[in-house]
């Protein structure tokens, strides 16, 4: 073929390209020029038999041809999909003056609310959400969080593990939202002030356990931050999350591989008559555990521990949202049972905010 008649070709296929009808017309103009065995993919085979002076000439014709007619059918299939578009516009209608269909009543779920509740208290702290991945690697969920190989908080958290990957790898389900606080410290630097909630899993099924949980993960890293720092934003987080404004607080020595100093803060609360009420009555309940995070986790993530310190912090999303709402059993948080749904649900423009209220 020589130069005229590529000329001759763009005319043609112009005139199809105009003339088709419809979208499907239009589509199968396109299948005629450029599909597999259309005439300018054609053409493009066969310039490997010819010789290559001409084949270079010859391509760059082919080539600026066949983005000419690409755009070509672009353009006229824009204008159908604007005229079909239009049509449908034309023909559909909504009558707003409907009522509201009785058995359309949704409510969010008091697993996403109190996710809020907790975002919007940590985000007037100055505090970023952050997430990652529910399948994790052994690296990321113990060792660069100081568990060592053969430790036995290992078998505390009862893994879910994946069969084993092409790599080698032991792939495991996370068992606790801190594999995150790795993840975070290696993608950025310090100041870091993150909240991380997140769905965990471990091999556990009773009153209080479920195999999928919630968790809520806290992480402060920088140069000056200390135990004292902690103690007041923990202090602060439930005083607000439980509205009771001068709640006590009280901190236990614990341990935690990725953390030292650990500790287990309780919160004040009675136990009366078998009703449990948080407040400054003289008992005291569990509420989460945190501590000074580990040096040997900041070296993990490549921060010198003579510059950087922080501390971190985790707790039961479904434990706080069951204090806080009087749900008393774990399971039901994922039967989906309407009913529980209807009464324990919150409706979807209930927003939480420090300012404008949290719920309840
Ligand atoms: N990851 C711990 C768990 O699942 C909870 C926890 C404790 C997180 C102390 C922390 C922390 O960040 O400092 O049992």
């Amino acid at each position: 073929m020589t130069t005229d008649n590529t000329d001759q070709l763009r005319e043609e296929l112009l005139a199809a390209v105009a003339g088709a009808k419809d979208a499907a017309a239009l589509d199968e103009v396109r299948v005629t020029a450029l599909g597999k065995k259309g005439r300018i993919t054609g053409l493009m085979k066969d310039l490997g038999a010819m010789a290559p002076e001409a084949r270079k000439v010859f391509g760059q014709k082919l080539n600026v041809l066949k983005d000419e007619i690409a755009a070509a059918l672009d353009r006229r299939k824009q204008g159908f999909d604007a005229a079909a578009l239009d049509a449908r516009l034309g023909t559909e209608s909504m009558d707003v003056t409907l009522p509201v269909r009785p058995e359309a009543k949704g409510t969010l779920h008091p697993i996403s609310q109190t996710i809020e509740e907790v975002a919007a208290i940590f985000g007037v702290m100055g505090f970023e959400i952050a997430d990652g991945p529910d399948i994790e690697d052994d690296f990321h969920n113990f060792t660069a969080l100081n568990f060592p190989p053969g430790h036995p908080a290992r078998e505390m958290h009862d893994t879910l593990f994946l069969d084993p990957a092409e790599d080698g790898q032991r792939y495991l389900l996370r068992t606790h939202t801190s594999p995150v606080q790795i993840r975070t410290m290696m993608n950025q630097k310090p100041p870091i002030r993150m909240i991380i909630p997140g769905r965990t899993y471990r091999c556990d099924y009773d009153m209080t356990h479920t195999p999928m949980f919630h968790q809520v993960e806290l992480l402060v890293i920088d140069t000056e931050t200390n135990m004292s720092h902690l103690r007041g934003c923990l202090q602060e987080f439930v005083r607000t999350y439980f509205g009771v404004e001068d709640l006590t607080t009280r901190f236990r020595p614990s341990y935690f591989p990725f953390t030292e100093p650990s500790a287990e803060m309780d919160i004040g609360c009675s136990r009366k008559g078998g009703e449990l009420k948080i407040g400054n009555h003289g008992d005291w309940l569990e509420i989460l555990g945190c501590g000074m995070v580990h040096p040997n986790v900041l070296k993990a993530c490549g921060l010198d521990p003579d510059v950087y310190q922080g501390f971190a912090a985790g707790m039961g999303i479904e434990r706080i949202a069951m204090l806080k709402y009087g749900i008393p059993d774990l399971r039901t948080f994922f039967e989906s049972d309407v009913p529980w749904l209807k009464h324990y649900g919150f409706a979807a423009l209930d927003i939480p905010s420090v300012t404008g209220g949290l719920t309840r």
